[in-house]
């Protein structure tokens, strides 16, 4: 796989957001568009504090993920300012001074105290677009938002720039590396929590540089979408494990599940094979133009085909996504935009003045209701779960006819199969940023 280098990227991408923000700007009628990175938080009645999250707006504009109390300041017609906050302090590992690709594109200003930026920021606050969180606010410049100016942003942000296409790259390696660590340690007969601490040493980053919590599931935990337990010992006999991590680069998100079984397990190990073939298809389908909803319909048409072949359902796909039986089983939506955000921003903007595409009716769970555009970057990630609570409401809703409740009880103890990838939509054939990691982690 080529890894681009970001620092060539970059001024093109900042050239976007300049433009962008720009006409965000002329749109919300302002002058200055003003990000802080944000603060710490505290715990309630502690003075232990959160583990720092940095305004999303904020790392558009800068591979800067640890520098809280620091600040954006663009104007059109102008170089863009950084007021970098480097404080004097021997409790904690202070920011780095700037340094990287992005430092010559800036005029920056260190500051040792959050309240310096305050003689540093624009003169007519009420000319300022500032976004950011209200715990941000510093004087008086508290963050405000603008419908006009985040819609603007937000919209286009689905759109990736080359150079965010290389760290996304760059978060699909590292995710890989994991992946492969945490299946050598599940083979071995590893609990879920020493697969977790397999993944996060072969990535090189904890549970606070993850993108989420990662999702480490044995056997019938694999049908909880968001398992998060990470239990302490492995069950006996070991069947499925289900993994969903992604990892971090430079602020951007990978997001991939896998899913295995153990030697024996033959016919949920050719399951698997069916979901990841049918996957595959679904990736490829992800082109310019295709609405993203008619993916999912499709999706669940595909998913249903590989259950009627495996005896699970009675009645044809079709039947069963009329019926809410194919929701039963695929619960949750095809996937999301991704990322600054592994769920990213605007995943149902109609258009850049906040309109809003709303999800099919049925379909509660879909991230994402737009048609590809070449840029966006979607996670493809069907799956199919055996679990009792919606099986049993097919049953209430008068639909336990069509399943084969011998085959459910066969494959319950596998929990379910998911395999997510991450897809981006070029002018032509579809690219899937994560396959080629997975291969080049192999070699
Ligand atoms: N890891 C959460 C998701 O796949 O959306
Ligand atoms: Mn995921
Ligand atoms: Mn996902």
């Amino acid at each position: 796989m080529i890894q681009q280098d970001p620092g060539a990227l970059y001024p093109d991408h900042l050239a976007v957001l300049c433009r962008r923000a720009e006409t965000a700007l002329a749109r919300g009628g302002f002058d200055h568009l003003v990000v802080p990175s944000g603060t710490l938080h505290y715990q309630l009645f502690d003075d232990r504090d959160y583990p720092y999250a940095v305004n999303p707006q904020f790392k558009a504009w800068l591979p800067l993920t640890r520098v809280p109390h620091s600040w954006i300041v663009f104007t059109p017609g102008k170089r863009p300012q950084v007021i970098f906050h480097q404080p004097f302090d021997y409790w904690h590992v202070v920011p780095d001074a700037p340094s990287g690709w992005w430092v010559e594109h800036f005029d920056i200003h260190v500051i040792r105290a959050p309240e310096e930026a305050l003689a540093l920021l624009p003169k007519e606050r009420a000319r300022c677009a500032v976004l950011g969180e209200p715990q941000s606010t510093l004087g008086g410049w508290v963050p405000d938002n603008p419908a006009a100016v985040v819609d603007y942003l937000e919209y286009h942000r689905a759109f990736k720039t080359p150079y965010e296409i290389a760290l996304m790259r760059q978060a699909q390696v590292l995710g890989a590396r994991g992946h492969r660590a945490a299946e050598v340690a599940f083979r071995n007969g590893a609990d879920e929590f020493s697969i977790h601490m397999a993944y996060c040493a072969a990535v090189g980053q904890d549970a606070n540089e993850l993108p989420y919590g990662n999702i480490i599931a044995l056997n019938e935990h694999a049908a909880v979408l968001h398992y998060t337990e990470l239990g302490r010992r492995a069950p006996q006999p070991l069947r499925s494990f289900l993994i969903d991590a992604g990892a971090s680069a430079h602020g951007y998100a990978s997001d991939i599940t896998r899913t295995y079984a153990t030697q024996g397990h033959d016919e949920f190990a050719a399951m698997i094979a069916a979901v990841d073939a049918a996957q595959r298809q679904m990736c490829a389908a992800v082109r310019a133009g295709v609405d993203y909803k008619q993916l999912h319909i499709d999706a669940h048409l595909s998913l249903m085909g590989v259950l009627k072949d495996f005896g699970v359902i009675r009645v044809s796909p079709q039947t069963a996504l009329e019926t809410g039986v194919s929701a039963a089983f695929f619960p949750h939506g095809l996937g999301h935009l991704i990322g600054l955000q592994v769920h990213d921003v605007a995943g149902f903007a109609a258009n850049e003045e906040g309109g809003r595409i709303e999800r099919p009716a049925g379909h509660p769970y879909l991230r994402m209701t737009r048609v590809l555009g070449p840029g966006m970057v979607v996670t493809i990630e069907p799956g199919v779960y055996f679990i009792d609570m919606l099986l049993d409401e097919v049953k209430q809703a008068g639909h336990g006819d069509s399943i084969n409740w011998d085959r459910v009880d066969f494959f319950r103890p596998y929990g379910g199969i998911r395999i997510e990838d991450e897809v981006l939509c070029t002018e032509g054939e579809a690219d899937n940023l994560t396959r080629p990691a997975f291969e080049a982690a192999n070699g």
